[in-house]
């Protein structure tokens, strides 16, 4: 028998969700019911983490923080333009001029790593691709458990080479930024279960699995096929201590949306969204190029959340979302435990 990766009561965990959802009381909350909490580290700054993690670290439980991976993958700038100019009518909605200037941006790696090693905690999850080898052993000797997020077996053997404790496999139809290692493919339709028995089979390391759980019957298929543990992120984005945006709160309990699509129109990555208006204008044109996209997108869809208008915002669900209660995260966590 293996250790556990996770230090927490229940095999289950608070998956890190950047931009907003994961907040320091959601974390509370979860690590309260027997769940693993995760902060999520991408887009803040390194301050903001910093202060976020001593919060959670005074709390006295074991808990986890996640960091984007940044990459250099080429940008095609003839394409970037047109997609500017494509956005510009949606921006003119709200007054605002796109900006077409192709920003460069690796969410501050460099610091949020050397925060990490000066002051470590328990766990550390990665996402997109794997840094240099050197970085992974230096958060290993702070004395962080380190995962990375894989979303194929091959991606698994790399993050094993590379030296990683443990992976969290990562299915599509998981909510959000698919964490493949190559964002110009688009990951085929796998249910998440298959995914992690192949991993499993493949490579020698405990496994979290993610994505599309809608439910404690979907905890208990993951925890059969050989994951150590299960994290949720859509479940938890309508709950009272998640920091979810009011708009993304409304279309999760909309009836009005029928389908998440996997789209990289808003940020130039696969990401699992609710199909929207921007999704069927933008998506065959939505090209590879994160985390450009991204910024460029960005104040858009600021002010689409500002102006409550969910035709225009990134509405990252994974396709349980229809099961995404509102109320405490402690019920969706008991909840999830029913069939533990
Ligand atoms: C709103 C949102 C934000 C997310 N942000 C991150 C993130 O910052 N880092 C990360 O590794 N995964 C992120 N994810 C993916 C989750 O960690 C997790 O893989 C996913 O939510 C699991 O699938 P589910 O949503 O079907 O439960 C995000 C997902 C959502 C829905």
């Amino acid at each position: 028998m293996t250790a556990p990766l996770l230090d927490s009561r229940l095999p289950l965990v608070a998956a890190p969700m950047a931009g907003g959802p994961s907040t320091v009381a959601l974390a509370r909350a979860v690590a309260s019911a027997g769940a693993f909490p995760f902060l999520a580290g991408g887009y803040k700054t390194p301050d903001a983490l910093a202060a976020e993690i001593e919060e959670v670290r005074a709390l006295g439980v074991a808990f986890g923080v996640n960091l984007f991976v940044p990459s250099d993958d080429p940008v095609d700038e003839a394409a970037f333009a047109a997609y500017a100019e494509e956005l510009r009518e949606e921006a003119e909605a709200y007054g605002l001029e796109v900006d077409p200037a192709h920003v460069v941006d690796d969410d501050r790696w460099a610091e949020k790593l050397a925060l990490l090693v000066e002051h470590p905690v328990p766990v550390v999850s990665l996402t997109f691709g794997l840094p240099d080898p050197t970085d992974i052993a230096a958060l290993r000797s702070a004395g962080s458990t380190v995962l990375a997020v894989v979303t194929t077996a091959q991606e698994a053997r790399l993050a094993r080479d590379a030296g990683v404790d443990g992976l969290v496999v990562q299915g599509p139809d998981a909510g959000g930024h698919s964490a493949t290692f190559d964002p110009t493919r688009t990951p085929e339709p796998v249910d998440t279960a298959s995914l992690v028995r192949e991993i499993r089979a493949a490579v020698d390391l405990p496994v979290v699995a993610t994505g599309g759980v809608d439910g404690p019957d979907a905890v208990r298929r993951l925890l059969d096929a050989g994951a150590q543990a299960v994290a949720v992120g859509t479940l938890l984005l309508r709950t009272d201590e998640a920091g979810t945006s009011p708009a993304h709160r409304r279309a999760l309990g909309d009836p009005a949306f029928s389908e998440t699509v996997l789209t990289r129109a808003f940020t130039g990555r696969p990401a699992r969204a609710l199909r929207n208006g921007f999704v069927d204008r933008h998506h065959e044109t939505g090209l590879n190029a994160y985390p450009a996209v991204h910024h460029l997108t960005r104040a858009l869809r600021q002010a689409a959340g500002a102006a409550d208008d969910t035709d225009r915002l990134h509405l990252w669900a994974g396709t349980g979302w229809r099961r995404a209660a509102t109320g405490p995260a402690a019920d969706v966590i008991a909840h999830l435990a029913e069939r533990l």
